[in-house]
């Protein structure tokens, strides 16, 4: 989630490139000889195409509980926000059940990234790793507040009281709008180690970790936007499907203008 003092940044890289270079060929795209990339020990740098096609014939038995794999775990760094409407943003995130160094590293550059934007929370899908977690900051700054890490994280309940908050989002740049949401959440969830923890979040903390959520299930903040607020930020997402278009030469995924509200956005209650 975005920060009020957002300066909009300009990505200049392919926001695909993360996905790219993760799973298809590593040497395919030039550009990719520029990052570090990391990933679990089980994937050996040597053969990403072997890599590749493994996961390709397991593709045809994923089930819903999947865990994510090594190969879904890896990814470039520096980290780059993904922007909308790029797939990735609506694709399934796996829970992990890998807590190494990789996934330590994965957290650090993460809170690095969010900082550096302004953000407030961050959403692994927003750097082109769908994966289960999340992690923020309400203080946005390094150093100031509590750093929060969260692994496959489950809502178990939800206040019956809802409030209004203008939120922002670092994969929407410079877009903010009003969006309601129950105003306190308890929520069960691993942390960097694997251990399970509860915390009961309110309040701002609540309103980060409700968006970040959200991302996990491929909801995004505009999916839970009423129609008149939607309509206050339509331009701008269309700029950015445009963008996108400019950038990658393909078709918008999204159109907002065909934007139906027929998909049922998932509740709060069950994940
Ligand atoms: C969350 O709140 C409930 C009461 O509603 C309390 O019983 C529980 O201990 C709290 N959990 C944590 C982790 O603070
Ligand atoms: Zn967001």
């Amino acid at each position: 989630m975005a920060g009020r003092l957002q300066a909009s940044t300009a990505i200049s890289f392919s926001a695909l490139l993360p996905l790219l270079s993760c799973r298809s060929s590593f040497s395919a795209t030039g550009k990719s000889l520029s990052f570090r990339r990391f990933c679990s020990k089980p994937l050996a740098l040597s053969s990403p195409l072997m890599e590749v096609s493994a996961q390709a014939r397991r593709g045809f038995s994923f089930q819903e509980g999947d865990f994510a794999s090594p190969a879904d775990l890896c990814f470039e760094s520096p980290l780059k926000i993904v922007e909308y409407p790029d797939p990735i943003l609506r694709a399934r995130n796996k829970r992990i059940n890998t807590f190494d160094e990789n996934l330590k590293k994965l957290v650090e550059e993460m809170f690095d990234l969010m900082y550096r934007t302004d953000g407030i929370g961050l959403s692994a899908p927003q750097v082109g790793v769908n994966v289960q977690l999340m992690v923020f900051n309400p203080a946005g700054e390094h150093g100031e507040g509590e750093e929060i890490v969260l692994v496959n994280p489950v809502v178990y309940k939800t206040s019956k009281r809802s409030i209004l908050y203008n939120e922002g989002c670092l994969s929407f740049p410079g877009i903010y709008a009003d969006i309601e949401r129950p105003a306190s959440v308890k929520v069960d969830a691993r942390d960097l180690t694997g251990g399970r923890f509860k915390v009961n979040l309110s309040g701002l903390p609540a309103r980060v970790f409700q968006h970040e959520f959200d991302h996990l299930q491929g909801t995004l903040f505009f999916d839970r936007m009423t129609e008149d607020v939607l309509e206050s930020i339509r331009s701008e997402l269309k700029a950015l499907e445009k963008k996108y278009e400019r950038r990658t030469g393909l078709p918008s995924p999204e159109i907002i203008d065909k934007y139906e509200r027929t998909k049922e956005v998932a509740g709060f209650a069950r994940t």
